[in-house]
């Protein structure tokens, strides 16, 4: 069997290595500050799907989706109540900072509309960019949970842990939508 290449980087072969990027200003040297620069992100992130979220609830045919979509920006509102909660329970000022994944995953979903008729076809685009949103959530919340649980953070774990909950109930939702019916009238538009 192959053995595990533990070798670390060094200093100086980081100086040498014309791939290795360099701290910026204000970077994270100690977990509990990327904990915090992650919470700053997903707070814009989620502020930024309470935006889109109702085109995407008018562009949905149907009504189920529509609805679901609706009842997940309920949702969204509650858990920015939660991270504001959060911040306030690290002594830390609720503030977003630019998410770019989350305004390209937006973008996405936006263009995704334009290139589909309304209808079935556009229901399943529409479900497939709010899928690849889920996803990206979880992947974050999963993250801070373990962050806060690390940090000894119990309290945050706890309300961070609730919202990943929600976040993978919410992606369960959209497959059911789309397998029970959706995908199956969009093959046949
Ligand atoms: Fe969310």
């Amino acid at each position: 069997m192959k053995k595990a290449n533990t070798t670390k980087n060094t200093a100086s072969e980081h100086k040498t290595n014309s791939r290795f990027t360099p701290p910026g200003a204000g970077a994270a040297s100690n977990l509990r500050a990327l904990f915090i620069a992650s919470l700053k992100d997903i707070y814009w992130a989620e502020n930024a799907l309470v935006k889109a979220l109702p085109k995407m609830a008018a562009n949905a045919t149907d009504a189920l989706l529509r609805s679901s979509i609706h009842d997940h920006l309920a949702v969204t509102e509650n858990q920015i109540a939660r991270l504001k909660k959060v911040f306030e329970m690290l002594g830390e000022k609720a503030e977003g900072k630019k998410c770019d994944a989350m305004a390209g995953l937006i973008e996405e979903g936006n263009g995704l509309l334009e290139e589909t008729e309304p209808g079935p076809v556009r229901d399943a685009g529409i479900i497939a960019a709010s899928q690849k949103i889920e996803h990206y959530e979880i992947a974050t919340y999963g993250t801070l949970f373990s962050f806060a649980k690390v940090l000894g953070e119990n309290d945050a774990a706890q309300l961070l842990q609730q919202t990943l909950a929600e976040e993978i109930e919410a992606d369960k939702i959209l497959t059911d939508v789309a397998v029970s019916s959706i995908n199956a009238a969009a093959d046949k538009a």
